[in-house]
């Protein structure tokens, strides 16, 4: 039997479809009572991880488990894993409370929680009406319903937020959050989308044609990223040159005639420039967000194809972003952040913009 731990365990997963190396060598592990968010570009990998964890596909290579064990061995899976993936169908002229009773039926669970599922995805005033004339948002609810009929121990969600508004994707935070806080559960996400996801989930894996780019606390990642101060001087030459005296090592100039400072404040910048005498006309604080930090892990997926690895465009994680090291055995391998070190001065140095 499984060991009820609520532990998703993905190790040196790989799957080839012909020629296209779809997942490579993943490695990753959710622990319970916590969301975690699966991220990357289209076509990195994220659905085809799910369905191998859900026993929908054969990997290639490699194991993926829920509670010690691979899907096909959970005796009644639906009590252990409720997951949502790509487009599930409903039939369009069954209603919403009977398409749960025939699920609840086939998972063996009673007929009243097609009710109580309902009444916790918020679609209780909507259980007579038919499926079929449901916004993409109410089949959203109702796919989610129909993972929850088991009441299970984890949840896997290919793309929940799709269709949601902003209002949905609110409840949909509050609603995973107490599920996987308050009764310890597993919750994990994918999304392609950062943004979208970003209020929903603790911790990250990034993918990026099939391989993690990132693994670990999304305030790790979050604490990662570095701010600079641009400063527009007299004489941006004589403020390099009267920084780089003070000891303050990151310090470039930009084309635009400015100088780029990381890791000094507004006023120990302007103290140093009034204490030279270099006339300051501007100062502007610049924060590197999540976002960027996304797309630069993540970039190159379309660059050269999938045969390759590294991908040809990729040259390392961004500075001061270094990849998790693999496989991971725990949760105490998470990687380590903030990043610190010489590698910010790359980061912000030279004309990169
Ligand atoms: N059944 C299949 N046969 C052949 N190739 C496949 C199959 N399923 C997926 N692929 C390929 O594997 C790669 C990964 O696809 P996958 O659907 O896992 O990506 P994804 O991260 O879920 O993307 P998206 O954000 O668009 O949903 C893609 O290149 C895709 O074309
Ligand atoms: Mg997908």
């Amino acid at each position: 039997m499984h060991d009820g731990s609520g532990r998703i365990v993905v190790q040196n997963l790989s799957k080839r479809f012909g020629a296209v190396n779809a997942v490579q060598d993943l490695s990753f592990t959710v622990e319970p009572g916590s969301v975690t968010g699966f991220l990357g570009p289209n076509g990195a990998g994220k659905t085809t991880t799910l369905r191998m964890l859900l026993g929908l596909v054969t990997p290639t290579s490699g194991v993926a488990t829920i509670n010690g064990r691979p899907h096909s061995q959970l005796g009644n899976p639906a009590r252990v894993v409720g997951s949502v993936l790509e487009n599930e169908g409903f039939h369009p002229g069954r209603t919403a409370r009977n398409h749960l009773r025939v699920y609840a039926a086939a998972i063996g669970v009673p007929d009243r929680r097609a009710d109580e599922v309902l009444g916790l995805v918020g679609l209780g005033s909507a259980a007579d009406r038919k499926a079929g004339g449901f916004s993409l948002g109410m089949r959203q609810r109702l796919a989610l319903a129909t993972a929850l009929l088991g009441d299970p121990q984890v949840l896997v969600l290919d793309e929940p937020t799709n269709g949601l508004d902003p209002e949905g994707i609110l409840w949909l935070r509050n609603f995973l959050r107490s599920y996987a806080r308050e009764q310890r559960r597993t919750v994990l996400v994918s999304s392609h989308l950062l943004n979208e996801v970003e209020q929903l989930i603790d911790q990250v894996v990034i993918i990026s044609q099939g391989v993690t780019r990132y693994y670990g606390p999304l305030e790790q990642l979050r604490r990662g990223q570095q701010s600079r101060v641009l400063v527009q001087p007299a004489d941006p030459a004589a403020l390099v040159k009267a920084l780089q005296e003070q000891g303050v090592q990151q310090v470039s100039p930009t084309p635009d005639g400015r100088v780029a400072v990381a890791g000094s404040s507004v006023q120990q910048i302007g103290d140093v420039a009034a204490k030279a005498g270099i006339a300051v006309y501007g100062m502007q604080e610049e924060h590197a967000d999540l976002e960027r930090m996304f797309f630069q892990l993540t970039q190159g997926q379309y660059a050269g194809g999938q045969a390759g690895y590294p991908p040809p465009q990729y040259q390392g994680p961004p500075p001061g972003y270094p990849p998790q090291q693999f496989p991971p055995s725990g949760p105490q391998q998470q990687q380590q952040y903030p990043p610190s070190g010489p590698q910010q001065q790359q980061y912000w140095g030279g004309p990169q913009r």
